[in-house]
């Protein structure tokens, strides 16, 4: 059996929003208890679908701030930006010679990105899910929480894991570095752990305030759409007030939520800043108006975000002691890392 290892990324690409932080920073938080946790500001994966960034230094502090705003312990735990640890690199390298270019191909989100000028996106933009599984398997870590929209990448990562351990089965076992798993109904002697993704919760994937059929981005043009980690109680208001809504009121079970993607995102975003379920977010709401519903929404966001954007942007002002954390994260890393690393070197025979 492996350890438990949890693994999970944020890139370094604009504004985080209330989508990364339920979808992932805020399950990051909850999973320290008890687990070891491996934090990392995805740098490299930034660069895969622009190649110049304004300020990307900066931009890598404020993931890294949110983190700790958040709650996570970067001294129990190892938080840290990616291209500080050379061998996520080097081990994607393997790792796309492992893959198979249709496997890249069919990613919808390599899809979504690239539009219709596919030929023209960067090699790294393919390649972007290969990166993705040596990120968390060159810790060999097992579990990785998630939003809903990396459930693809994350089936890829196994994918690339279980060939390789395939391929490499009689290596894996005259190195002695293997372990035995199951998968499915087939042993395997696995240097590479199966990858299980953490993607549940009342809000997998948050929608935007806008549309309930496109889910919350920092690329949305409509700043209308999305609620920023940096946003003041004023815009809060505002952007839960304006958000579009159907006539009806809430119903008393998540049943009635069915079809009504606006009303259903709402209620999940509810649900998941309050945790607690759906289900009893609609025991308490059920039969009231949104206009009764929103400013309860709104105080509740405000109260969970308000302490997290003061404390990124005090963290903001003197960058040393995020600039401290990185490095020291990175160190801790690394030292993983080259272990894995070196376990794979002489697994293939370098
Ligand atoms: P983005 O998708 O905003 O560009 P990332 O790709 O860095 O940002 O994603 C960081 C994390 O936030 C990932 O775990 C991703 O699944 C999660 N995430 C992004 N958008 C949403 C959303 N709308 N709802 C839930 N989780 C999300
Ligand atoms: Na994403």
């Amino acid at each position: 059996e492996f350890n438990k290892l949890v693994f999970s990324g944020v890139q370094p690409t604009g504004n985080l929003h209330l989508g990364n932080y339920l979808g992932a920073i805020r399950k990051f938080v909850a999973l320290q208890e008890g687990n070891d946790c491996i934090y990392c500001v995805v740098d490299l994966h930034a660069i895969t679908a622009q190649l110049v960034h304004e300020d990307l230094r900066g931009q890598i502090r404020s993931i890294a701030a949110a983190f700790i705003a958040s709650g996570i312990d970067p001294e129990k735990h190892i938080v840290f930006n990616q291209s500080a640890v050379p061998q996520h690199a080097e081990l994607a390298w393997v790792f796309n010679c492992v893959a198979r270019i249709g496997w890249m191909n069919r990613m919808t989100q390599f899809k979504d990105k690239a539009g219709k000028d596919r030929e023209n996106a960067s090699l790294g933009l393919l390649a972007y899910p290969s990166l993705m599984a040596a990120d968390i398997l060159i810790y060999r870590g097992t579990h990785v929480p998630v939003g809903d929209d990396q459930k693809q990448h994350l089936e890829l990562a196994r994918d690339i894991a279980m060939k390789f351990n395939l391929d490499y089965q009689d290596n894996i076992r005259t190195s002695g570095l293997g372990t035995d798993i199951v998968v499915g109904e087939e042993p395997v002697h696995a240097f590479f752990p199966m990858v299980e993704p953490l993607i549940d919760g009342p809000a997998p994937r948050v929608m935007s305030l806008r549309d309930g059929t496109k889910k919350m981005s920092k690329s949305d043009p409509s700043d209308l759409s999305r609620i920023n980690l940096m946003d003041d109680e004023d815009a809060i208001s505002k952007k839960i007030r304006k958000a579009k809504t159907d006539p009806d009121g809430l119903p008393s079970e998540t049943e009635g939520l069915k079809g009504r993607p606006e009303a259903d995102n709402l209620v999940g975003i509810y649900a998941a800043l309050a945790d607690k379920s759906k289900t009893e977010v609609l025991a308490e709401f059920g039969g009231q108006q949104f206009s009764v519903f929103k400013p309860a929404l709104v105080d509740l966001a405000v109260n969970v975000l308000s302490p997290i954007t003061g404390e990124m942007r005090r963290l903001m002002e003197d960058t040393s002691h995020i600039d401290a954390i990185l490095k020291k994260g990175g160190e801790r890393a690394r030292v993983r890392a080259e272990k894995t690393m070196n376990e794979v070197r002489d697994i293939i025979g370098f």
